[in-house]
């Protein structure tokens, strides 16, 4: 009886592709089977509805296929392309075997946590990438592998993040949290030690968050509600390279004296603020945007303290269009001061 339903099903491949049969992953595993050991001599164990292409061995290609679950991965595949489907769930299993994975690639779907099964992860003991951006998650999906590296999990609905999220994720270094809802993150980031960049734009913080991993070399905060900086930010997070606060409710009152004046700081990006004056910046700084704010004096001293020759400032780019000054402003000794500068768009 299942020989002959086999047979059926091979029969009719290309009309049943898609995935009515979420349940019979098992099926479509054997489907895959039979069906490349006819049409290549090598015995390839790919799922029917991907491709496994003999050039690349350990990836298998899934994506844009109107799929509505997750094949089941053979235990030698390292990358799985997912996107581009309408996956909403994750069913019990697909993975189990899959303990050498270190891709997987599931944006643009449509996930929703509570029909991922809450275990389906876990085995993923050498998985790195995990891009789960683009889909309808509103919770980080629980037990993610701890060999993680990049997490990917922009534009969802996540709007809070439990301080154990990340817990043990020793080796994580890019996390993409942007165009989602988050208000808070609380301590959330603490303690990913080899976390290098945070991506936290188009979210609803109205802070600077309090307790940022201390490698942390960028931070994109654009698109948010923030209004002041703390004191002492960027003394506290010294490997601090590019800041990024654009598109926020920045003032003059919300940055304390010096609190740019890092000399780690390489860009700076405030531009579509409310700030009137310009912050006093490091002479190291390399990228200052500033464009579209209210700013209505040049003052050459935020760069340089002392003009004198031997003293510069080595910054190349210089936004500060679209604000109430015009280059008349700028006297002639900056350019001593701002000699590196290749553009200064006022
Ligand atoms: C899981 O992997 C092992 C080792 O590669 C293999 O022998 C076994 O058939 C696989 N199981 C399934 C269900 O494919
Ligand atoms: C973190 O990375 C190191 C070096 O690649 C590796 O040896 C270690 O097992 C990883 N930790 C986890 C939890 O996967
Ligand atoms: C920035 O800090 C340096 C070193 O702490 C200091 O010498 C310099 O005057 C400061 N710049 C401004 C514009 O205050
Ligand atoms: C540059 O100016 C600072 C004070 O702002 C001073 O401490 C330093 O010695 C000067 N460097 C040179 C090379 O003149």
């Amino acid at each position: 009886m299942r020989t002959v339903l086999l047979i059926l099903v091979l029969g009719t491949v290309n009309l049943i592709m898609t995935q009515r049969h979420s349940h019979f992953h098992w099926l479509s595993h054997l489907r895959g089977r039979r069906l490349y050991d006819h049409l290549q001599s090598e015995d390839v164990d790919c799922p029917l509805e991907c491709d496994c292409p003999s050039k690349y061995p350990t990836a298998m290609y899934c994506h844009n296929r109107n799929l509505q679950h997750v094949p089941y991965v053979p235990s030698h595949i390292k990358y799985v392309y997912l996107q581009q489907n309408q996956i909403a769930s994750i069913q019990e299993g697909v993975f189990s075997n899959a303990t050498n994975l270190v891709w997987l690639v599931l944006y643009h779907n449509q996930l929703d946590v509570d029909k991922i099964e809450k275990n389906v992860f876990r085995k993923l003991k050498n998985l790195e990438h995990l891009h789960l951006d683009y889909n309808k998650l509103t919770r980080v999906p629980p037990n993610l592998p701890k060999s993680i590296t990049n997490l990917r999990l922009g534009h969802n609905k996540l709007s809070k993040i439990p301080s154990n999220t990340f817990e043990g994720m020793v080796n994580l270094t890019n996390l993409y949290l942007q165009s989602n809802t988050i208000e808070d993150v609380g301590g959330v980031f603490k303690e990913l030690k080899f976390l290098t960049k945070l991506d936290l734009r188009n979210n609803k913080l109205r802070k600077v968050p309090d307790h940022l991993p201390e490698n942390l070399q960028q931070l994109y905060l654009e698109f948010n509600n923030i209004e002041s900086v703390p004191v002492g930010f960027l003394t506290t997070y010294p490997q601090l390279q590019f800041v990024r606060l654009a598109h926020n409710k920045l003032t003059d009152r919300g940055l304390p004296f010096n609190v740019f004046n890092i000399s780690s700081l390489i860009e700076l990006d405030l531009s579509f603020n409310n700030l009137e004056k310009i912050p006093a910046v490091s002479r190291n700084l390399e990228n200052l945007y500033l464009h579209a704010n209210k700013i209505k004096e040049f003052s050459l001293s935020s760069f340089c303290s002392t003009v004198d020759m031997a003293n510069f400032s080595r910054l190349k780019m210089l936004r500060l269009d679209a604000n109430e000054i015009s280059a008349r402003d700028i006297p002639a000794e900056a350019a001593y001061c701002l000699r590196r500068v290749t553009f200064i768009d006022v």
